[in-house]
């Protein structure tokens, strides 16, 4: 989503704050600006498209200055424009605003701005919020005081950043709800703001974050934080040791790419001080599971969005297999909706590689508010859903930048497996030679990954066979399902192909009807427990005319004698083949979207941590 950048400090904010955007640019990219104070003036620079598109215009026409406050846009509210584009001025021309999140009641804060004749110069919600600050000061109200009022009068989730030429010795931030994150950074002399991380690493490791109703007033040397009530509040500062240089593409053509390649890393990393083969146990310590708490667990809701909620879908599998424990998988859009069951005995889990997704957040308050124990799946460190559990398991995968999932979907996967067993373990209902055996095979994964990865060029060679597809459908059963949908929404989210993922048994009930000549039909026909359902699934395609790309097990012959291409992993424990049976599709993906020529790590349309709901 939206990407907020703000310093102070005696530097010229301007390269401080487009190096900064240029980390954050994955999170939205339809439109940018900079707004920095020169002198007693304010000046702006806004394009709509890519962040080269605004760097371009600030080299023709340079802006230099401190404070600064810079943001990159995906639209909710008005077409992605210059116009639209953040930061927008006040009518005074002496405030300027960037925001994330969407202004709920904006219809009717317009009304009264427009009440009391305020020009509006965009069609956004954000234009509301610096216009009712400049209403605030009217009565020579303070910069902080008539920012507080202004932020108690917006509903939703958002953040916002203003600067005003009046007192242009701070920036003013504030959190209003879960509307990702803000993180403050700390220098010498000198102050940064972000919504994530990457952006300020370069200058910082010391962060302060901001909590939900919070705001901060930041200046070049102190940041003061309170509630929107304005209580006082002791910043935590954190130290972050995070590395920079993996969000670099190195050798590979795109980010995802690499990202896919990363995943054997990112799978040893997950495994790697977690378990102790000798005695075959599982030590998962963020999660602050105890004997007497796996006990009492009851229900497990996992609740995510997208790829993550694909990923719980494979943990539903193990939890219920390994555990015994009853799980139930919630889109968390739907999860508050939908009156769950929960009480003190339940577990409301969240997957988010981002940590800040609204919905993701919102599920795991509604879960909060009705008693349950909480726990996440996280990957950005320090995010919101990490700070809001009771118990985390953080993935260890670095930084995700493609837009499209890929290692941040692997590493849970593998992270609820462990938990499956954990839980069995301290609930004592997994004999020994078991859980040593389930222990045993995580040590299989690096190099059955490794190997798997290897298959790139023939991947590629079928992603070339199928460039020109307009739909696609994908098969899968059992704990391979969820495959299917995450290999169809990949398809979908980056080479603009119609792909549906669906449970290989509910296609006699419709959907067959597609199937003739020009679908494609990938079915996953591991050998695992539904195989033999998969290979009668593969003949039905056939007897259609349909073309069958089949994922199945290296040296199973009936698959190849049947598929029109295989794409092979190597032999696994079933309930570990979820996590590389994605590889191949992940890398038809890639390359069938690379091949179109498509912006594989900028998909149209699509932000990397979607912080509205
Ligand atoms: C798809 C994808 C999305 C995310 C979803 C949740 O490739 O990345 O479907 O999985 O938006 O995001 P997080 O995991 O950040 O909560």
């Amino acid at each position: 989503m939206c990407g907020i950048v703000g310093y102070i400090g005696a530097r010229n904010a301007t390269p401080i704050i487009l190096g900064g955007l240029k980390k954050l640019e994955y999170r939205g990219y339809d439109s940018a600006g900079v707004a920095v104070i020169h002198g007693n003036q304010i000046e702006v620079r806004r394009e709509a498209g890519k962040l080269s598109q605004l760097v371009d215009l600030i080299g023709k026409s340079p802006i230099d200055g401190a404070p600064g406050i810079g943001h990159t846009r995906w639209a909710t509210h008005g077409a992605p424009s210059a116009k639209n584009a953040h930061p927008h001025l006040g009518n005074s021309g002496k405030m300027v605003v960037v925001h994330n999140g969407i202004v709920e009641n904006f219809l009717e804060l317009k009304a009264e701005l427009d009440g009391e004749g305020i020009t509006f110069n965009s069609d956004t919600d954000t234009e509301t919020i610096v216009h009712l600050a400049e209403c605030q000061r009217a009565g020579g109200t303070s910069f902080e005081e008539a920012a507080r009022r202004t932020f108690k009068r917006i509903h939703g989730a958002n953040v916002v950043v203003l600067i005003s030429t009046d007192e242009p010795d701070k920036i003013i931030a504030a959190r209003i709800g879960n509307a990702g994150g803000v993180v403050i950074g700390l220098g010498e002399g000198e102050n940064f703001i972000a919504s994530d991380i990457p952006a300020i690493l370069e200058h910082t490791r010391r962060v302060i974050f901001l909590e939900s109703r919070q705001m901060a007033v930041v200046t070049k040397d102190s940041v003061e934080l309170t509630t929107l009530d304005g209580q006082k509040i002791t910043p935590e500062i954190h130290s972050i040791a995070y590395d920079a240089v993996s969000a670099e593409k190195g050798e590979y053509r795109h980010f995802m790419q690499k990202e896919i390649h990363e995943q054997v890393r990112a799978l040893t990393d997950t495994v790697a001080g977690r378990v102790d083969f000798q005695e075959g146990r599982i030590r998962l310590p963020e999660l602050k599971l105890t004997s007497e708490l796996a006990k009492r667990i009851q229900r497990i809701y996992i609740t995510a969005c997208g790829t993550a909620a694909y990923a719980g879908m494979v943990g539903k599998y193990l939890i219920e297999k390994i555990a015994r424990i009853p799980v139930e998988v919630v889109i968390a859009s739907e999860f508050r909706y939908s009156d769950p069951i929960v009480d003190e005995n339940t577990v409301v889990m969240a997957i988010s590689q981002s940590g800040e997704t609204a919905d993701t957040l919102a599920a795991m308050e509604e879960g909060r508010k009705k008693g349950a124990i909480i726990w996440s799946i996280v990957n950005a460190i320090g995010s919101q859903a990490m700070r809001v559990s009771d118990g985390t398991i953080s993935m260890q995968t670095g930084p995700e930048i493609g837009v499209a999932s890929t290692k941040a979907f692997t590493a849970p996967l593998v992270d609820q497996y462990m938990l499956a067993i954990l839980l069995a373990d301290l609930r004592g209902t997994l004999d020994e030679k078991t859980r040593k055996e389930l222990v045993a095979d995580l040590r299989l994964i690096p190099d059955v990954a490794g190997r798997t990865l290897d298959t790139e060029s023939q991947v590629e060679k079928i992603a070339y066979e199928l460039k020109d597809i307009s739909g696609c459908l994908y098969l899968g059963r059992g704990i391979n399902m969820p495959i299917a949908y995450e290999g169809a929404l990949k398809l979908k989210e980056i080479s603009y192909v119609h792909a549906e993922g669906y449970p290989a048994g509910e296609m006699k009930h419709g959907p067959i009807a597609l199937i003739d000549e020009e679908m494609p039909v990938i079915c996953l026909a591991l050998q695992d427990p539904w195989h033999e359902k998969m290979i009668s699934q593969i003949q039905q395609a056939k007897a259609r005319g349909g073309t069958v790309i089949a994922v199945a097990t290296e040296g199973d012959q009936l698959v190849a004698d049947m598929a029109d291409h295989v794409l092979w992993i190597p032999k696994i424990p079933w309930m570990l083949s979820p996590i590389i049976s994605v590889f191949p599709l992940q890398m038809l993906a890639y390359h069938i979207a690379a091949i179109r020529g498509l912006d594989v790590d900028q998909p149209r349309n699509l932000a990397k941590s979607v912080t509205v709901e």
